[in-house]
């Protein structure tokens, strides 16, 4: 059967990148891009499992295995992969890590602070750049219902979304000096996903994997400047950001 997707539809193939394609929310997006006549590379430090993926759908898949916390790396690496592909439509942004860290051990939160908010600017710097000398793109990051409050369990870690979130927000306001309204930006906000991430059993308002990024990928499609996924976390986004300090401080 022949499978006629958007993009060809369009005449035309369009690419993307994302960034921790190897497993979780990021492998998920990347096989729906397939679905939809994307040429896609995708990242992350495992190799072994970029090429399972790619294995997948060889056509469609570019592998580039690296370390986001190597800044230089990060750097070349996307002026390759640009000069590969031409032009970028799409930068998906789901690098991330998340560790407990309740005795605040130096190691945690640097590898945080590096991944996170180091990795991640880079990261938002080369996207935002490439769509302004492009004229078009669409940056995508997944950042957190963490974004929205502090957290004695992993500190870093929910101030790195803080940093996430404003430092979008900041691109979003700054792509109106790129001409033609093509620039967009989203910030995705998961509450509880299923991957390796979320560890434990039982967790609250825990989403599959599958639903969440069935989600979160219909919020790229429509260009959504912020999304809380699964839906019902726009109630619990809602209370976290009216709670008094003393109230979260006696609560969690
Ligand atoms: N799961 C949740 O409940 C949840 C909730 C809110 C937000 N999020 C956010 O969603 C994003 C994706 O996480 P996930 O849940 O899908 O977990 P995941 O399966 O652990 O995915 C994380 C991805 O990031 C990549 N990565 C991590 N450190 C990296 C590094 N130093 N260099 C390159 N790639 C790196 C990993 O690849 P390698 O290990 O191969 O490098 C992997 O592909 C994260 O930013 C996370 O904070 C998740």
């Amino acid at each position: 059967m022949v499978f006629i997707t958007n993009a060809k539809i369009n005449n035309k193939m369009k690419n993307a990148i994302v960034f921790g394609a190897s497993s979780g929310i990021g492998r998920q997006l990347a096989t729906y891009l397939v679905e939809d006549g994307y040429k896609i590379v995708i990242t992350g430090r495992r190799q072994d499992l970029l090429e399972e993926l790619k294995s997948e759908h060889p056509e469609s898949f570019i592998v580039k295995a690296f370390d986001v916390q190597d800044l230089k790396e990060t750097g070349f690496l996307f002026n390759t992969i640009v000069t590969e592909l031409k032009e970028v439509h799409l930068i998906i942004h789901a690098s991330g890590i998340g560790l407990v860290n309740e005795v605040l051990e130096w190691k945690k939160e640097l590898e945080t602070i590096n991944t996170n908010v180091l990795g991640a600017t880079r990261i938002y710097n080369l996207a935002f750049n490439l769509f302004k000398a492009q004229g078009f793109g669409h940056l995508v990051s997944i950042s957190s219902i963490a974004s929205l409050r502090g957290n004695r369990f992993a500190p870093s870690y929910f101030a790195s979304k803080a940093y996430q979130v404003n430092y979008l927000e900041s691109l979003y306001f700054k792509s109106k000096e790129i001409k033609g309204g093509k620039v967009h930006v989203t910030d995705i906000r998961p509450g509880f996903v299923d991957t390796r991430m979320a560890l434990g059993d039982g967790i609250f308002w825990m989403a599959s994997l599958e639903k969440a990024s069935r989600q979160i990928y219909k919020a790229i499609k429509r260009k959504r400047r912020r999304v809380y996924i699964t839906k019902r976390w726009n109630l619990i986004a809602w209370v976290l950001k009216i709670v008094p300090s003393w109230l979260m401080k006696k609560l969690t």
